[in-house]
Order: C-alpha cells, then sequence, then structure tokens
C-alpha cells in the first residue's frame, strides 16, 4: 500500500502555493492514488507527490502508465482551488501550458498540446496529464475529461489531483517494445540525458507560477497561450462531443467556448462538452 510506504526524501522548494511540501518516494504505485488518500484535510492544499518509479501508475480511461526508474519526471499535486478556479478546462489548461514551459525550458523544443491535455513533441506524446477531481457531494473521483459535462459552478470539484508523468530518458526502442510507437521522451528527440529530479522542480515552479497567476485573477495569459501552444486556429478540425462529431474550421478558442467555422454557420462548444479535437 503506498500508505505504507516511506518517503526517500522532502523537498521544501521556494514556491507559493504548490510543492513547499514535497514528498518524494524513491518507489511508490502511483503518485495520484497517494495524493487522493491524502485529500480529506484542506491543509494538504499544495502538497506535491513525486516517485522516482511507478509500481502502479494510472492513466487517462483507466490505461496503466509505466515508467521505469530514471525515465521519468512523475508527480501529482493536491489542490483545493477556489471556486473560480475549480473549472475542468482551465484546469487541464493549466496542467499542460506548464508542461509545455518546462519542456521548452529543459530542452528547446516546441511542445504542442494535443485536446485536451496530452503533450506532443514532433507528433510523439511526450507527457500525459491525468487531472482527477471530486465533488463534496459525491464523494467520487472523476477522471476531469473522461466525462465531458457542461459548466455548472455549483457542482465543479472542490478536491482536484493533477498527475503528470513527463517521459525524460526512455529510448525510441523501450517504446517500440512497449508497444508505444507514437510516444517519445525528451531524451529520445534531443539525444540527451536528463536528471529526473531536475525536471520534476522544475515543472512544480512552472506550475506554482502559473497557478499563482490564475489566484491573482489573471486567467487570460494561460488562456492565449494554451491557444497558442493548441496551434490548430484557422485548421479544418473534427471535434468529438458526447453527442456526435463535427466538423469545420477552427476559429478561435478560449474559456468562452471553442468556435468552430461549419457548412451551417458559426458555432460555439462549451470546453467541456468536447471529448477530443484532432485536424480533420
Ligand atoms: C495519460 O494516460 O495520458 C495520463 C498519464 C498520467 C500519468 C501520471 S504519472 C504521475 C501521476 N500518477 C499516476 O498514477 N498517474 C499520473
Amino acid at each position: 500500500m503506498s500508505s505504507s510506504t516511506r518517503p526517500a526524501d522532502t523537498w521544501d522548494l521556494p514556491t507559493r502555493h504548490l510543492g513547499r511540501r514535497t514528498i518524494v518516494f524513491d518507489r511508490l504505485d502511483s503518485t495520484n492514488t497517494y495524493a487522493a488518500a491524502r485529500a480529506d484535510d484542506p491543509a494538504n492544499d499544495g502538497l506535491v507527490v513525486v516517485a522516482r518509479e511507478q509500481t502502479a501508475g494510472r492513466g487517462q480511461h483507466g490505461r496503466t502508465w509505466q515508467a521505469p526508474a530514471g525515465s521519468s519526471a512523475l508527480l501529482s499535486a493536491l489542490l483545493f482551488p477556489p471556486p473560480a478556479l475549480r473549472r475542468p478546462a482551465l484546469l487541464t489548461a493549466w496542467a499542460a501550458v506548464a508542461v509545455c514551459d518546462a519542456i521548452d525550458a529543459l530542452a528547446g523544443l516546441d511542445a504542442r498540446i494535443k485536446w485536451p491535455n496530452d503533450v506532443l513533441v514532433e507528433g510523439r506524446k511526450a507527457c500525459g496529464i491525468l487531472i482527477e477531481q471530486r465533488t463534496v457531494a459525491s464523494g467520487q473521483w472523476v477522471v476531469t475529461r473522461d466525462e465531458p459535462s457542461p459548466p455548472a459552478t455549483s457542482h465543479w470539484p472542490l478536491a482536484t489531483i493533477c498527475g503528470i508523468g513527463l517521459n525524460l530518458n526512455q529510448t525510441a526502442d523501450h517504446f517500440a517494445v512497449a508497444g508505444l510507437e507514437q510516444a517519445g521522451s525528451l531524451g529520445s528527440l534531443t539525444g540527451s540525458r536528463y536528471s529526473c529530479d531536475q525536471a520534476t522542480r522544475l515543472l512544480i515552479q512552472l506550475l506554482d507560477e502559473q497557478y499563482g497567476r490564475l489566484l491573482q485573477g489573471d486567467v487570460r495569459t494561460l488562456e492565449s497561450t494554451w491557444k497558442q501552444r493548441f496551434g490548430l486556429l484557422g485548421e479544418p478540425v473534427v471535434v468529438e462531443c458526447a453527442d456526435g462529431d463535427r466538423h469545420g474550421r477552427l476559429i478561435d478558442l478560449g474559456w468562452e467556448g471553442v468556435q468552430l467555422e461549419t457548412s451551417r454557420g458559426l458555432s460555439c462548444l462549451v470546453p467541456e462538452t468536447v471529448r477530443h479535437l484532432r485536424p480533420q
């Protein structure tokens, strides 16, 4: 059980909102699972859990997330965001943008966001993000973007866990053997080797900076960076929603909506109702 595993280290990072208390494990089942077990206590707001190896990492859609020791930055941040920041679209964008900035800073690579929150480099998935949220009423954890829902502020969840797995040192052979031909690591793309601890610290710092801006009410800076990192503006796209696909040209993207020009005119979709958005 993760709760009985002893931390190898703790980091007191000079951050403001998350990571001031960071617990580091050499080996853990899942950082998300560990953080979820601490989500009953709001005093754990900002707690970050780091693993140097995960034995039962969890991915989107109930999949597993494999990351051998020394291969990745693996972390989960436990947050109790104020009501204005509980919105799934905003939190997924926050995490994805911070990862893109970390990739840029670490490797000088231009990372792109694939809806809703995969991060690609040169078309390869270099990072997975699993955001789970829990409402007070249901007590159930819900994977934010597995179950798109229309925004209803009163129901937006209280506790949020943002889990990030950033591929750093896996080789192309490793991904081929694992049947993950579409995956990449910073190392497989640049030929360099990265320190997992350093990359993790940097990522926490970037998440913290961006979260600080959000807490101050600046959601526009994130919106514009998210839009830029998404990179499909003006292009023909397919938008997959729970009630079917829509085809059109992507006109704009923001918290207010995903604007599409379709054969029937302009339409605007609430971001939380969009499952996937991809080039046509
Ligand atoms: C995906 O399937 O794309 C999301 C993968 C998320 C993996 C990370 S690794 C750290 C954190 N702990 C987990 O168990 N999962 C997330």
